[in-house]
């Protein structure tokens, strides 16, 4: 039997093929996706083979996951929660996809995880691969064995004589790719713990940030972010420059509590770089383009879209028509958004497209041709009808 394993490198990963290949027989095929997190990939292929793994595959899906999912998602403003830009979420699908691709390639029909049985990412990895491959059978190691610490994890590895890295105590549960990485755990359990500045990552704080602000462009088509400075770049040369000026100015940076979709609340902080600065400017530039009812409407669908990704239903029938609708939506969004960037703060300070909507003739008090002043009054007769009658019929009632 051929167990394909979604693998990290980690010490929970680590152990679970010693688990598996004791519990069940087996042969473990370990993948690990290199969605942009920074991690030593060759030195994570040999560790699997070192600590039991048949076979180990690499796939580097930065790109795909920049332009299948967080593009998608960029273009439908979809934010969970108001705050969360769903860097883990956005990143889950694509990753159990992959899975399942070598799932398919290697006559396997089981897949493991090494999500425990408290979170999202269990319910989001286990959607994909029920809505891509119903044949494939899921092991979630978490919420069988009973191992129920780090330190259990550490002693069992020892048990079995698998190499673990045993550096520093960990003290957060991070998930990290090009988009973001999130901090969870940890002293950030007590809500009234501040989270310490030393737990940045990626970016700055905005206290050491530069007091000057940083200006830059960024060129859209049809939604999607094409050029910075008016110098074309693909996905992820565009992202890696955007989380660098980000983090430099110390952008993107959340500490939000967040209702999990399997009932809890939980803390979490979060550093979004690049993708703070994108949403900011893609937004900014919506408002130049579409017209007050889509928007309107639009903003309707960006909270379902949101919800729908961070519930791990990005292989739906809604999410596909939602994004269908939001393509449409995007046709004309293409233009030039100027950012400023400064302790923190990603401003959207200029903004100019061939398809605006605004046209600074018609906006201006002067004389124009289109709008004729006087057509305001009847206008506004019929649009306040409703009221006229309700104060009438008011007044009839008090037989004033
Ligand atoms: N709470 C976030 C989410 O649900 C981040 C999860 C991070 N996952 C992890 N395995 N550390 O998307
Ligand atoms: C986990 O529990 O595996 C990580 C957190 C989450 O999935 O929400």
């Amino acid at each position: 039997e051929k167990i394909v394993l979604a693998y990290s490198g980690g010490l929970d990963t680590s152990i679970i093929i010693a688990w598996l290949k004791e519990n069940y027989d087996c042969e473990v095929i370990a993948v690990c996706c290199d969605t942009g997190q920074k991690e030593d990939f060759d030195a994570i292929e040999k560790k699997a083979y070192a600590t039991g793994a048949d076979k180990a595959y690499i796939l580097n899906i930065q790109e795909e996951f920049i332009t299948d999912f967080v593009y998608p998602t960029l273009k439908a403003d979809a934010i969970y929660e108001n705050d969360y830009l769903l860097g883990t979420s956005m990143a889950r699908p694509l990753q159990a996809k992959k899975i399942v691709e070598i799932a398919e390639q290697e006559g396997a029909f089981i897949i493991a995880h090494g999500c425990t049985g408290k979170g999202n990412d269990q319910v989001r990895f286990e959607s994909t691969i029920h809505a891509l491959n119903p044949a494939i059978k899921i092991i979630a190691p978490w919420r069988i064995w009973d191992l129920k610490s780090r330190e259990e994890c550490i002693d069992y590895a020892k048990a079995h004589n698998i190499p673990i890295a045993q550096t520093v105590e960990k003290i957060y549960s991070r998930d990290e790719n090009i988009w973001h990485i999130s901090h969870e755990g940890g002293n950030l359990e007590n809500p009234w713990n501040e989270h310490k500045p030393d737990i940045h990552v990626l970016s700055k704080t905005p206290e050491d940030a530069p007091d000057e602000p940083t200006y830059v462009e960024i060129s859209f088509e049809q939604g999607v972010p094409v050029a910075i400075n008016d110098e074309e770049m693909g996905p992820v040369e565009l992202l890696i420059a955007l989380n660098k000026l980000g983090s430099e100015n110390g952008i993107g940076t959340i500490d939000i509590i967040e209702n999990r979709l399997v009932g809890m609340k939980s803390r979490g902080v979060y550093e979004t770089p690049g993708g703070t600065i994108l949403f900011a400017a893609h937004k900014d530039l919506e408002k130049l383009i579409l017209d007050r009812d889509t928007l309107q409407y639009r903003n309707i669908v960006s909270q379902k879209f949101a919800q729908l990704v961070y519930d791990g239903l990005w292989f739906t029938p809604l999410r596909e028509a939602i994004s269908a609708f939001v393509d449409e939506t995007q046709k004309q969004v293409t233009g030039k958004v100027k950012m400023k960037l400064y302790k923190g703060t990603a401003w959207p300070v200029a903004s100019q497209s061939p398809y605006s909507l605004y046209n600074e003739e018609f906006a201006t008090f002067s004389e124009d041709e289109v709008y004729d002043q006087s057509d305001a009054e009847g206008f506004i007769n019929l649009f306040s009808l409703p009221l006229k009658i309700r104060a009438i019929q008011k007044q009839n009632l008090e037989g004033i």
